[in-house]
């Protein structure tokens, strides 16, 4: 099998992203809007804010990092928070601990962390560490670099206090040694599950940060990165236009650096709905067929608007806006 037929092959756990851009009844380009009080001083307020989005259906994630925010936590620790209760619950096999392993049994994990500073902090192909959102924060503040990968990356984590922890679970290593049996790569378009959770928030102050974190594709080949502890790829924020995230088969969110394009097209004045629409198109356009794989998209904007659009039916994005969770289901490029 050659490499493009590998990867068009390639086994996702995930299903589709929809979209339904977010009516707000905002005419400010700013979170932060200057009004005028009776006697005619400057006042600040925020509008819109705080919110919080992620991929798919993960309602306690996003809950988590809704509440954070609502108690006044930062944007990029909200993320964090809220995406490590994916990466904990050993349920999702997609992120964190129970994440499918590779073809050699082993599980690694991939996450990525951007802050309103337009700092960012990655780590690759790590095991025995659940928490990898918070250990690529570690790179990014602890280091004088952007990622770090395998053993490093996990040196680092003991040396700031992270435990080491057995992410292969008895379920996840069951799956694994059935997989054996036939070893191969085959579509899976898991319409009501999940892939990688990208989640992006927007703090009481406005700023937007955001983190995303995945166990990869299932089986994947040893050493394999996905799009998700790439910058620009599987996350990207900037902070005076907005932030995007993607999910799905990371090698084609990495080869039309997705979540970059999204947010150029929103600093250009697409609606965050008209940007995740454009960047799914953008990757549809190259291909005869589509059907084999998923790519979904999530983003927001300073006004607090939020989008998302994904290839095949079935993804959800999750909101958290004014103290209330909700599920957005997600227009599609393929129809059911
Ligand atoms: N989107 C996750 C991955 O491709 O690894």
């Amino acid at each position: 099998m050659n490499r493009r037929n590998f990867l068009r092959n390639a086994s996702i756990s995930g299903a589709g992203i929809a979209a339904a851009a977010t009516g707000i009844s905002c005419n400010s380009t700013n979170t932060k809007e200057k009004e005028t009080n009776s006697t005619s001083m400057p006042i600040t307020r925020t509008l819109n804010a705080p919110v919080a989005i992620c991929t798919w259906g993960f309602t306690d994630a996003n809950e988590t990092a809704g509440k954070a925010l609502d108690a006044g936590m930062n944007a990029l620790d909200a993320a964090i928070k809220g995406v490590a209760v994916e990466e904990e619950d050993i349920r999702n096999t997609t992120v964190g601990k129970g994440g499918a392993p590779d073809r050699n049994g082993t599980v690694s994990l991939d996450a990525s962390v951007m802050d309103s500073n337009g700092n960012c902090g990655a780590v690759v192909c790590v095991e025995n560490i659940t928490n990898v959102a918070a250990l690529a924060k570690v790179v990014m503040l602890e280091t004088p670099h952007v990622m770090l990968a395998g053993e490093g990356a996990e040196e680092l984590a003991y040396k700031h206090g992270f435990k080491a922890d057995e992410l292969l679970t008895p379920s996840s290593a069951a799956a694994y040694k059935e997989w054996l049996k036939t070893s191969e790569y085959k579509p899976l378009i898991n319409i009501e599950n999940h892939d990688t959770i990208g989640m992006l928030c927007m703090d009481k102050d406005g700023d937007i940060a955001g983190a995303c974190t995945t166990s990869g594709l299932s089986y994947k080949m040893k050493g394999r990165v996905g799009d998700s502890p790439i910058i620009g790829a599987g996350l990207f924020i900037d902070n005076e236009v907005g932030g995007a995230a993607g999910t799905g088969l990371g090698e084609e969110i990495i080869k039309t650096v997705g979540s970059f394009l999204i947010v150029e097209l929103m600093r250009q004045g697409k609606t965050p709905q008209e940007a995740c629409e454009e960047a799914i198109n953008r990757i549809v356009t190259k291909h005869n067929s589509v059907e084999d794989f998923q790519v979904a998209y999530i983003a927001i904007n300073k006004k607090g608007e939020t989008g998302s659009y994904c290839i095949h039916p079935g993804f959800a994005m999750m909101e958290y806006r004014n103290s209330k969770n909700s599920r957005i289901e997600t227009k599609s490029h393929l129809k059911t």
